[in-house]
């Protein structure tokens, strides 16, 4: 594949940053996950408004105007195969030397940008593929509102979900419902939709976003607001989003039935809309 690193396009395998690029050292970068359907790409607006946030929570520069990030991730797009792509963007505060955890001003960022080929669900099997969860104790920083490439509690995060034989997990701070390890979480009870309210420990997700357009659009009731762990194990129907996943039931949590422990109505009715609106 090709990919963009600082002003240039290379082969993936011709790509190399400094080993003092802060990225490297401390995680000192924010990213985003981006995807086009069709080579079209969904909600970029929203994506670059969350990357001009998390650049500007972290004081690391902002190469770019929207303008010329727009031109660099559709030529990035041009470049690489696939009608669908996840496209990875990076910006780090830069290479500095020698290593300190103070960094020092007006350090120029190092930009990374990469496009994977995308299988979409549908393309993935021909059913519906339900999810288990479990639910775990959040160990995360309080920042989750930045999109940062400091990902180690995630990481550990995800060790502890596989190793309990369950395909995702969905993170309680204090016995709040936060949000899922990569993925923002939603239950419905008693037809209502109910997702966590945005706050420091989470991030806003642009899909989170799209349900809500979608929930206003078809007249469904969405609430955002403080969601206990009782209230999660308590629901109808669980699902997870995010870019690549985009709306996924969850049937089972912490090896119990979701709702029948069948996939709902409400996210099949959700999941239509989804697709519908999507390209
Ligand atoms: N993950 N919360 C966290 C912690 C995430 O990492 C993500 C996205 C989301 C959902 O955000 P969005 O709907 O904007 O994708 C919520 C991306 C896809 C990833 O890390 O791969």
């Amino acid at each position: 594949s090709t990919v963009y690193l600082n002003g240039e396009w290379l082969p993936a395998d011709q790509a190399a940053v400094s080993v003092f690029d802060r990225g490297f050292l401390f995680g000192d970068a924010v990213y985003e996950v981006i995807i086009a359907y069709n080579r079209q790409l969904f909600r970029l607006e929203q994506h670059l408004a969350r990357l001009t946030r998390s650049l500007s929570e972290t004081g690391i520069q902002n190469p770019f105007g929207i303008h010329e990030w727009r031109f660099l991730i559709e030529r990035l797009i041009e470049l690489n195969e696939g009608d669908n792509q996840s496209v990875y963007l990076q910006v780090s505060r830069g290479v500095s030397q020698p290593r300190r955890h103070n960094y020092p001003l007006n350090l120029t960022p190092t930009v990374f940008l990469s496009s994977n080929p995308l299988l979409l669900k549908s393309q993935r099997s021909s059913q519906i593929k339900a999810c288990s969860a479990v639910t775990l104790e959040d160990i995360r920083w309080s920042r989750g509102d930045i999109k940062s490439t400091s990902l180690l509690g995630s990481v550990l995060l995800k060790k502890q979900v596989f190793e309990s034989g369950a395909d995702e997990g969905i993170l309680i701070r204090d016995g709040w419902v936060a949000e899922g390890t990569a993925s923002n979480v939603f239950l419905v009870k008693e037809s209502k939709i109910i997702t966590p309210k945005i706050s420091d420990w989470i991030l806003t997700g642009v899909t989170r976003d799209f349900i809500f357009e979608l929930c206003f659009r078809y007249g469904l009731v969405i609430e955002e607001r403080d969601v206990s762990l009782p209230e999660l194990v308590d629901a109808d129907e669980i699902w997870l989003t995010s870019t690549t996943a985009e709306i996924r039931p969850v049937t089972e949590l912490n090896a119990c039935p979701v709702g029948t422990g069948n996939i709902g109505p409400l996210w099949k009715k959700m999941a239509a809309y989804y697709d519908r609106h999507k390209a």
